[in-house]
């Protein structure tokens, strides 16, 4: 069962060559897939990449690293081993023994769990297909790749689940995934943050950090759910996934550490003469980046997602370290939330709901202490520098579209702000079209082995480690064509 059959038209470990229909309808999706990557995934031209495919879905030596032309990667089917005695973890039907096949009861929801995941695998790939053009390195280049890759091969996780499972509606989802695409104004992606455009590699680390990580914490309610096929899937998704994190983690420390080096070197604040990032317009991004990301959470409570957790669709992050009964029906849980001052106005506050409602807040404030771990990272790169300057997150309220508190506008402290007040002053909190334009202007390619843009400090180990697999930094990790 684990280890991945190369031999096959689509690679995968869930013997598909057992099942004639299904392996027959997975590869009719294929040239579609496929197109899709021609027509909208990376847009420079390389002959190929040095990429990690999956070889096993075990610990050590599960992936292997080879120079690859992109078209060809072996999108596939990988599936984390079964425990055969494996019970439901919570909700309802906690102890039951984890289903094998989808319950007719839970038939639609769960589709839409998957459909909704699923959109936003490609919708990445769309939005970052034009960052090939303004590398900083072929160390980012071929880490970027590498992202694109994989979240196509997690489309495919989700478009095996959609065939496998959920006959002719579940093929008629698939299509849908590559019909749907990013920022588009008649079939855009379902999730606001997936319609945004990636114009610029600090974006595309902040994206990586803070969007993608959401996207972590929602593999891990997916993990915990009762179809098993579901939770091995998304066992194995989160491996990969480390590696988009580890790039998002580490581009921002690289950009920060730039900007720290430049802004001692020359004793000013103000880098941007001197070709590097101003910490001031890294924090209106990370503002921006954090906010749309705490929205793709939802609303502080939700009926939908009790009940999803009622019918063991989709468990909490974690589930099997919680302390309590699993169950949940007669806990209640605080909130964020607007509540009346008693002089007719709003406050930001907590309120008191049944645990069950709360449980997309749960996911959020378990997702906003993981962010506060790079702010500390950041924050040591710039206190080792000698600095006094600190990056931070904004408020929870600050720049929401979604949730209790898409109706105020607040400052980066959580302060409540005026309509006119936000209007005026907005601009020192996100980023504006000055920023963005003097961002893109850095943004110039470094195709040259072992050489780096200025605006960003090279990994660390470079230029004879620091790569990746064990590679120098100055490794050929792409050729380009
Ligand atoms: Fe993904
Ligand atoms: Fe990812």
């Amino acid at each position: 069962m684990a280890a991945p059959d190369y031999s096959e038209k689509i690679p995968n470990n869930v013997r598909l060559h057992e099942d004639r229909r299904l392996q027959r309808a997975l590869e009719s999706w294929q040239p579609s897939f496929l197109s899709w990557w021609r027509e909208m995934g990376p847009t420079l031209p390389t002959q190929d990449v040095y990429l990690r495919t999956a070889i096993d879905v075990r610990g050590e030596g599960w992936a292997q690293f080879g120079h690859v032309p992109m078209p060809e990667y072996r999108w596939g089917i990988f599936l984390a081993e079964r425990d055969p005695g494996r019970e439901i973890g919570f909700g309802a039907h906690k102890g039951e023994p984890a289903w094998q096949q989808v319950p007719g009861e839970y038939r639609a929801e769960l589709r839409r769990l998957i459909v909704i995941q699923g959109d936003t695998e490609p919708a990445s790939v769309e939005q970052q297909r034009n960052l090939g053009a303004t590398a900083p390195s072929l160390y980012d280049l071929r880490n970027l790749f590498q992202v694109n890759v994989e979240e196509g091969r997690h489309l495919w996780a989700m478009v095996y689940l959609l065939h496998g499972y959920f006959g002719r509606e579940g093929r008629e989802e698939a299509e849908e995934l590559l019909h749907r695409n990013s920022g588009s104004s008649d079939a855009p992606r379902i999730l606001g943050a997936f319609n945004e455009e990636t114009p610029d590699w600090l974006s595309f680390f902040m994206f990586t950090y803070f969007t993608d990580r959401d996207g972590k914490y929602q593999l891990g309610t997916l993990k915990e759910s009762a179809f098993d096929p579901l939770s091995r899937t998304c066992e194995f998704m989160l491996k990969e996934e480390a590696h988009h994190m580890m790039v998002g983690t580490t581009g921002v420390d690289r950009v920060v550490e730039r900007t720290a080096q430049v802004m001692v070197e020359n004793d000013t604040d103000d880098v941007a003469a001197h070709g590097a990032i101003p910490l001031d317009v890294i924090q209106k991004y990370l503002n921006f980046h954090y906010s749309v990301s705490l929205d793709l959470f939802g609303g502080e409570t939700s009926t939908n997602v009790a009940n999803y957790y009622s019918a063991g669709l989709k468990g909490r992050w974690l589930e099997e370290r919680r302390a309590d009964d699993h169950v949940l029906t007669h806990d209640s849980f605080m909130v964020d939330a607007l509540l009346d001052d008693g002089t007719g106005g709003k406050t930001i506050g907590q309120l008191e709901v049944p645990a069950l409602t709360g449980l997309n807040t749960d996911l959020r404030r378990e997702y906003i202490a993981d962010c506060a771990g790079g702010v500390k990272r950041w924050n040591r790169i710039l206190e080792s520098a000698g600095l006094p300057h600190r990056l931070s997150l904004p408020h929870v309220a600050f720049n929401r579209k979604v949730g209790a508190f898409a109706v105020i506008e607040t400052s980066p402290a959580g302060e409540q702000l005026s309509a006119a007040e936000w209007e005026r002053r907005k601009d020192q909190w996100l980023p504006t079209e000055t920023d963005k334009a003097f961002v893109r202007s850095l943004m110039q390619p470094v195709y040259e082995r072992g050489k780096i843009a200025a605006w960003i400090a090279p990994p660390r180990g470079a230029p004879n480690g620091g790569g990746i697999n064990g590679q120098p930094f100055a490794y050929d990790y792409v050729h380009l064509a």
